[in-house]
């Protein structure tokens, strides 16, 4: 094993054995390379006559640049769009990232957790995850409802199990007790990564606080049942609480609820700030040791050096731009009544005597950018396909059962059309017998 990541693994298991048996091999085997970026790094620093470490071109005392592109990027400067972002991100885009996270989620105040490192966008932090914990044949504890990449990230590239347990129970509330047997389960291997999203993609549904407070203490009991849990919380969909769910992230309350538990918070500008071809996340790690917390971020920036190398510097630039702009609230704030006028108004219609246990019923949602019908005798699949090919509408069908509707998409005005020509499709398949 390389020395660098010998330190790196000692340093974790002399701080918390458990967070060093929770890394992958692959995990254990990354670290980052004193090569041409820690060198160049030094020599930021300390060059002060000429630099001539990295691999890219300057002139004039600036990175070297095509005009006709600068010219359309009025308002920046060469330096903060050109040259590389460090692979870890942009630290004051990092900085002010964390003071978001500490403004937004008031119980992570005095909680020991990382600078939030940047990823491109939630996807490749999930599977920076799933690179450093996840190896063949570990299970990932997921609710039944979840995003299908998923599987890919999980199963497909780590070889991970995905194991399900039912979101909802009869009362349509958090189904507690399966998630705590289906915890308690993994008691024999001591290992499991539980995947948490809320707002949930695809019904739209957050907890409510005792709900909350459950999955905590479900959390905390399978951890004094020596269980090693890393508890991912993909918060994709932040901020976009409707109702009267929780309105912050769980992150909050697992940071430092137990040394079995590593809470690793997934999140980024993609869904929150309307931003998703710009691919900027962030990755932060909750742990009460500051050496453990520098010692996962550089097995997170060695795996970000071996994959991407580093994340889009433009994007970093302008979404930080973004964050300190005295616009940033107020448009927030307009972009969020937006979305919830039409959940609103999706609740409403959805109401209506017309659709009452006819062709469906529908999961609790209060939060995101979706909802999710449970078709009563249709197929989802089907009912799919026909109302693309007879009405022009686009649905997804998530599995025979349930066809999620993305209200975030579809302007208020036309969620009443959107919603008869879905009740008019399954009609029409009913009157086929289908
Ligand atoms: C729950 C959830 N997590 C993560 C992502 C991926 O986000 P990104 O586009 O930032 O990779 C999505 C996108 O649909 C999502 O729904």
């Amino acid at each position: 094993m390389n020395v660098l990541a010998k330190q790196l693994n000692d340093t974790i298991k002399n701080e918390n054995p458990y967070i060093y048996n929770m890394l992958s091999n692959l995990g254990k085997n990354v670290f980052y390379p004193k090569g041409i970026l820690s060198q160049s790094a030094e020599a930021s620093k300390k060059a002060y006559r000429f630099n001539a470490t990295i691999g890219i071109a300057t002139e004039n005392s600036q990175p070297m640049h095509f005009k006709h592109i600068q010219d359309k990027l009025v308002g920046y400067s060469p330096k903060d769009i050109y040259p590389y972002a460090a692979p870890e991100g942009k630290k004051s885009l990092r900085e002010a990232w964390k003071e978001k996270l500490l403004r937004e989620n008031p119980s992570l105040q005095n909680k020991s957790i990382g600078l939030p490192i940047v990823t491109n966008a939630l996807t490749h932090g999930l599977s920076i995850a799933a690179d450093l914990f996840v190896d063949p044949y570990d299970t990932i504890i997921v609710p039944d409802k979840y995003w299908g990449n998923y599987h890919s990230i999980f199963h497909v590239r780590r070889g991970g199990n995905l194991v399900t347990f039912p979101l909802f129970d009869e009362k349509q509330q958090f189904n507690i007790s399966s998630f705590r047997e289906c915890l308690l389960k993994q008691s024999l291997s001591g290992k499991a990564i539980v995947l948490l999203n809320f707002p949930n993609n695809p019904t739209g549904y957050t907890p409510h606080i005792e709900e909350a407070e459950r999955i905590i203490s479900v959390l905390y009991e399978a951890a004094l049942a020596d269980i090693k849990l890393v508890v991912l919380l993909d918060d994709a969909y932040f901020g976009l609480f409707y109702e009267d769910s929780i309105k912050e992230s769980l992150f909050g309350r697992l940071a430092g609820l137990h040394p079995k538990i590593l809470p690793i918070k997934i999140d980024g500008a993609t869904k929150e700030n309307y931003v998703w071809g710009f691919r900027v996340g962030f990755l932060t790690y909750a742990a009460e040791s500051e050496a453990v917390l520098a010692a996962l971020e550089g097995k997170t920036k060695g795996i970000i050096r071996g994959t991407i190398s580093s994340s889009s510097h433009l994007s970093q630039t302008i979404t930080l731009d973004s964050l300190q702009s005295k616009w940033f609230e107020e448009e927030k704030q307009e972009k969020f009544k937006i979305l919830e006028r039409r959940a609103k108004k999706v609740k409403e219609i959805l109401e209506k005597e017309k659709y009452k246990n006819k062709y469906w019923t529908y999961y609790p949602f209060n939060s995101g950018y979706f909802m999710c019908l449970r078709l009563i005798k249709l197929n989802a699949e089907k009912l799919r396909l026909h109302l693309l090919d007879h009405y022009g509408v686009g649905t997804i069908a998530i599995n025979n059962m349930d066809l999620r509707i993305a209200f975030s998409s579809v302007e208020e005005k036309d969620l009443e059309e959107l919603f008869d020509l879905i009740y008019k499709g399954a009609k029409d398949l009913e009157e086929k017998g289908e």
